[in-house]
């Protein structure tokens, strides 16, 4: 016997950021970090699977996806992909930030490799624009924009500040306090904060059994 697809998000247009951002120094080195985008691209696959129509923006990343409802824009830089969700974010339904976004570049690219010199070297960091905040503050009353907080100190409430502060309508609360959570695993173990308050804490999951979890919470923000 077989069971009907489950098509909840047939025709909803929904933006996903994962994996790192790269911020270039010079010509051969970088600023970055070890997200390995498997929970966005998780969110992106079970989403399109329920007939969602998917933008995903991705930074550098180790892993693909060839689902037909997918549509991936790479990107290197947290400036790339402010860009890129900027101009897709108006034809959205949907926005869940899953990227780690570096909250800082370097002042100045170098474009000559940086040569070994003297004993230490100081490199000037300037602060990254924050895509979810700019959606939060741009986004109009029928679209929906979840955010992720990884906490490992006061997380409920670091995460509902943060809720707040980039008018969020959800965050996913990542803990750093579990092991087998988080960066590079193959599970997670999320909270999920509403911004009417309401508060879901689920166990420890694969990251497709999370990505089903907030999906299931999106839809009934819907
Ligand atoms: O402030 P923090 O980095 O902890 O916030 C995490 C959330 O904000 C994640 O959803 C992340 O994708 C998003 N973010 C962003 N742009 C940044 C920094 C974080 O979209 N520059």
């Amino acid at each position: 016997m077989s069971t009907l697809p489950n098509l909840s998000f047939f025709g909803k247009k929904v933006l996903i950021t994962a994996g790192p951002t790269y911020e270039k120094i010079d010509p051969v080195r970088y600023i970055g970090n070890y997200s390995s985008g498997k929970m966005g691209y998780a969110l992106a696959e079970v989403l399109a699977d329920m007939g969602a129509d998917i933008t995903l923006v991705s930074g550098p990343v180790h892993i693909s996806t060839n689902h037909p409802n997918i549509k991936v824009i790479f990107i290197e830089s947290a400036i790339q992909m402010y860009d890129a969700c900027m101009q897709v974010f108006p034809q959205m339904d949907i926005a869940i930030m899953a990227a780690a976004v570096a909250d800082y570049r370097p002042a100045e690219y170098s474009a000559n490799k940086i040569k070994k010199k003297d004993e230490s070297l100081t490199l000037e960091l300037v602060k990254n624009p924050d895509i979810l905040a700019s959606l939060g503050d741009i986004k109009n009353a029928g679209q929906i924009v979840v955010g992720f907080a990884l906490e490992n100190n006061n997380e409920l409430e670091n995460a509902k500040i943060k809720l707040h502060n980039k008018k969020a309508d959800a965050i996913v609360l990542n803990t750093l306090n579990n092991n087998g959570a988080g960066f590079q695993h193959e599970t997670n173990q999320i909270t999920i904060i509403l911004k009417n308050g309401a508060i879901f804490e689920f166990p420890l999951k694969t990251k497709v059994e999370v990505a089903k979890d907030i999906a299931e919470c999106v839809l009934k923000m819907l």
